[in-house]
């Protein structure tokens, strides 16, 4: 059966939901899911504003089909060409033969890649700031580059005020039925979530999504119908703080995440003795991991959360531990900045994890490491209580 939601009196949701992926682009677990968003506009001109993933086809053509009341397609409006959202644009083309495609220059390009079917004839290319009069509604087009693909736009409808943000403004988890952020909790529930898509998936073109946030800055926006993840329409500002931080690199929380890692388990010991004594010296809501149970997506997610960072690793056949080295490289290659960072190392024999730590971390743009750098020659010592209680003071002062 359908499972339709109507947003307005002539726009609906028609996307679907897959509980079953285990890793979203083979990358990141999605243990709550994950929901592939599409839209229907049934103006005077019928308009789809995107398609879904393969995995969800089944539910969203009954949906599509649904919403459109027997009514032709006139426009599939592509605004973002990952195959999550745009897998099933061929199958569009097959059931709606007369269908304009309409995207910018660079989108055609990437159909044809993707696809075989004849593109030109049945293209519509736009420019930034162009606009579709579909009869009520003109809608406006917005280019978002590398907001997650560099051929991203998004589309804004002036006159509901709706904005089609493409990925942005997404989260992993798929819809239970609710499908507005106002009905969930989002804060507690959906937030997590929220912060590992864009950290993983946009967080190294900060300065891109700054760009499209000066713009979005400029129009009104009563909702913003991403494609993935919830509707927005309350509450938006709240949203938007969040996204300017993460895209300014800015902390949301004043506290520490210390990631480590531990074969024997006495860098986990180095680990729990600094976390407790950061409580004493008032640290709240410290956060630990280890990064060979907690998934990297995770911990580069805690660390754009908040504002100090330890990292402990044991020496690795005369290198850092494997999966300390990945963290590491994945947040630099995610561009983190602006973290005060403390390092502890490990090692029976020849000692160098620090060393290698500090390799990667140094050539990451604002990135305080602090003094005493602690060295755990096997087990922490007793003699190494000051050396401790340092690192603490150089992460709380
Ligand atoms: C495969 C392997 C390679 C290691 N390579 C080194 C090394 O190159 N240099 C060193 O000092 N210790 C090396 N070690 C030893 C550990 O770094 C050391 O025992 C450390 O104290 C382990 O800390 P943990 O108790 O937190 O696991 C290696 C251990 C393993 C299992
Ligand atoms: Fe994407
Ligand atoms: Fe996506």
């Amino acid at each position: 059966m359908h499972c339709v939601k109507k947003i307005k009196e002539d726009l609906y949701w028609v996307g679907g939901n897959d509980r079953r992926l285990a890793l979203f682009e083979n990358m990141f677990p999605i243990p709550r899911g994950v929901s592939y968003n599409s839209y229907v506009l049934s103006d005077e001109k019928t308009v789809l504003l995107d398609t879904v993933d393969k995995s969800v086809s089944g539910q969203f053509f009954e949906n599509v089909e649904y919403a459109l009341n027997g009514r032709n397609l006139d426009y599939l409006i592509v605004n973002h060409m990952e195959p999550d959202h745009a897998a099933t644009i061929g199958e569009v083309v097959l059931r709606y033969p007369d269908v304009k495609l309409v995207a910018n220059a660079k989108t055609v390009n990437m159909i044809k890649q993707f696809f075989n079917f004849d593109v030109d004839s049945r293209t519509l290319i736009v420019k930034e700031g162009d606009t579709l009069n579909t009869g009520k509604h003109t809608l406006t087009f917005v280019f978002a580059p590398m907001v997650h693909w560099p051929e991203v736009m998004v589309t804004y409808d002036t006159t509901d005020k709706i904005l089609f943000s493409a990925d942005a403004f997404g989260t992993f988890g798929a819809l239970n039925g609710n499908l507005y952020a106002d009905e969930v909790n989002f804060e507690t529930e959906w937030l997590p979530d929220a912060r590992r898509y864009y950290t993983n998936i946009v967080g190294k073109y900060g300065t891109q999504v700054q760009a499209v946030l000066k713009k979005a800055a400029t129009i009104e926006i009563e909702m913003i119908c991403p494609l993935h993840g919830p509707i927005w329409r309350e509450n938006i500002g709240w949203f938007l703080d969040k996204y300017q931080k993460w895209s300014t690199y800015t902390p949301e929380d004043d506290s520490v995440m210390i990631a480590y890692a531990s074969i024997y388990g006495n860098t986990q010991n180095a680990a729990e003795v600094l976390a407790s004594r950061l409580a004493d010296a008032g640290v709240k809501n410290i956060a630990m991991y280890d990064v060979s149970v907690t998934d990297v997506s995770e911990v580069l997610s805690e660390a754009f959360r908040v504002n100090r960072l330890v990292f402990a690793a044991p020496t690795y056949n005369g290198g850092l531990f494997p999966k300390m080295e990945t963290l590491l490289l994945d947040l630099k290659a995610h561009g983190l900045k602006n973290r005060k960072v403390a390092v502890m190392e490990n090692g029976t024999w020849a000692v160098s994890a620090a060393k290698h730590m500090r390799a990667i971390l140094e050539t990451m743009k604002d990135i305080e490491i602090v003094e005493p750098q602690v060295t755990v020659k096997s087990a922490l010592k007793e003699t190494q209580t000051e050396e401790m209680d340092a690192v603490v003071k150089a992460l709380t002062e």
